[in-house]
């Protein structure tokens, strides 16, 4: 799919299921590697990442089929400990390999992510836990090679509560000998649920949904089935576009739990919500009040919403601020929101929301996954045909938006 032509101006109304996170597949699909045999994840969703993945995954001898949301994984042949550039370079989360590679096979090579499309984004953190557990780290030829006879459990701190960095040392140190204490670790639902997975393998690891997790390493794991959580991020998307439309939306199969500050800050901004377990009920009449973000780790505002909330503030009757903590850099969507007619102006890391302009349709263009969403919503409000090019980030996040 190249573009996306839209004629704003409707509102949306509905039910609609929420699909399985793409961030929580992309962690539990490596921790396939740490035990051989056959897993069966469910509610995985069918999207360009998880594909991604499942190439990455091949790419070492493990075979991936997606069939109706089943993912079925058997990981009893690895043969290669290479994770290559051409699907590292598609996808940071390809990352996630190093950890249990070096945990369960001693060495582990996998290419080095590069930067993105909004700025640096460094690794420095998984490698400095890595070393913490005893691991030998070079680079070689844009390569991350690490090696390890056995890795041994240790006390790790991390400057900042990295994602990514959490779920591969976690995934590292449930093999280690002796005891692993993560500080100021990820407690992200994605990070949560990769443990509880874990935990199901054989793994013994406490503290689990907070910042602090202990681990006590175990000689070897076994396979499990695991179903993945909601995707609480395409849950957001899709309650912010129906709110900037005026529409109300009856919403299956999420977590309200993980959506805690968002349903928080969508009252503020206006909307009337109902929550029924696992539903969650979405009304809004008139537009939004400006109401300002501020992005920051679980439980906190993620900041995979930040560009949809830009876009929902364009409708507010005044000024809003958006500050994003997690990525200071993350704002390419606005010069193309901007060509719909937005008043946005950036300094730092704050957007300044001037609300309450009537957009326009133009061609605009998408930078990333998240940015498109924020261009595909705000098409929605505005006047007459949008048409958005580089559609194709999309697919990464989003099954058939
Ligand atoms: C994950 C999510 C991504 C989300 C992000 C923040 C996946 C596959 N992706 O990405 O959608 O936007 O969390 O919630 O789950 N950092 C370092 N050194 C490191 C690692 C990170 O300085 O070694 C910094 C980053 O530059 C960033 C911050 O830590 O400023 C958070 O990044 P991190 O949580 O690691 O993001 P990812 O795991 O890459």
């Amino acid at each position: 799919m190249d573009k996306l032509v839209i004629r704003g101006g409707r509102k949306l109304s509905g039910r609609l299921r929420v699909s399985g996170a793409k961030n929580g597949s992309l962690a539990l699909m490596p921790a396939t590697i740490l035990a051989p045999g056959v897993y069966h994840l469910s509610n995985t969703p069918n999207l360009r990442d998880v594909r991604t993945m499942s190439q990455l995954l091949g790419s070492l001898g493990i075979s991936c089929e997606l069939k109706d949301n089943e993912l079925l994984i058997d990981s009893s042949n690895i043969n290669s400990f290479e994770a290559p550039y051409e699907h590292v370079k598609k996808m940071r989360a390809s990352f996630y390999v190093l950890g249990p590679l070096v945990a369960r096979f001693g060495e582990a090579r996998v290419s080095l992510p590069g930067g993105c499309a909004w700025g640096p984004r460094p690794v420095d953190l998984h490698l400095k836990g890595l070393e913490k557990l005893g691991a030998e780290i070079q680079i070689d030829k844009g390569y991350i090679v690490a090696r390890a006879r056995k890795l041994t459990g240790a006390k790790f701190h991390l400057d900042i509560s990295s994602v990514g960095a959490t779920g591969n040392i976690l995934m590292a140190a449930v093999l280690a000998k002796g005891t692993t204490l993560l500080s100021n670790a990820a407690a992200e639902p994605e990070i949560t649920a990769l443990a509880e997975m874990l935990v199901r393998m054989g793994a013994r690891i406490d503290g689990i949904g907070t910042s602090m997790l202990e681990i006590e390493g175990v000689s070897q794991l076994k396979p499990t089935d695991h179903s993945t959580l909601p995707d609480r991020i395409e849950a957001a998307t899709y309650l912010i576009a129906t709110a900037m439309t005026g529409g109300n939306i009856e919403m299956e199969n999420v977590n309200p739990s993980h959506l805690t500050s968002v349903i928080a800050k969508l009252e503020e901004a206006g909307c009337k919500i109902d929550v029924n377990g696992s539903s969650i009920r979405l009304e809004m009449d008139g537009p939004p009040n400006p109401t300002d973000i501020v992005t920051a780790v679980y439980p906190g505002i993620p900041t995979d919403i930040q560009a949809q909330w830009t876009a929902f503030m364009l409708c507010a009757g005044g000024t809003s601020r958006i500050t994003d903590t997690v990525y200071h850099d993350r704002f390419k969507h606005v010069p193309e929101l901007q060509r719909l007619g937005a008043g946005i102006e950036v300094h730092d890391n704050v957007a300044h929301v001037a609300g309450g302009r009537q957009l326009s349709g133009a061609t605009v263009m998408s930078s990333d996954l998240r940015a498109s969403a924020s261009l595909i919503l705000a098409a929605l409000v505005a006047e007459g045909k949008t048409d958005v090019l580089r559609v194709y980030h999309l697919d990464r996040g989003y099954e058939a938006m």
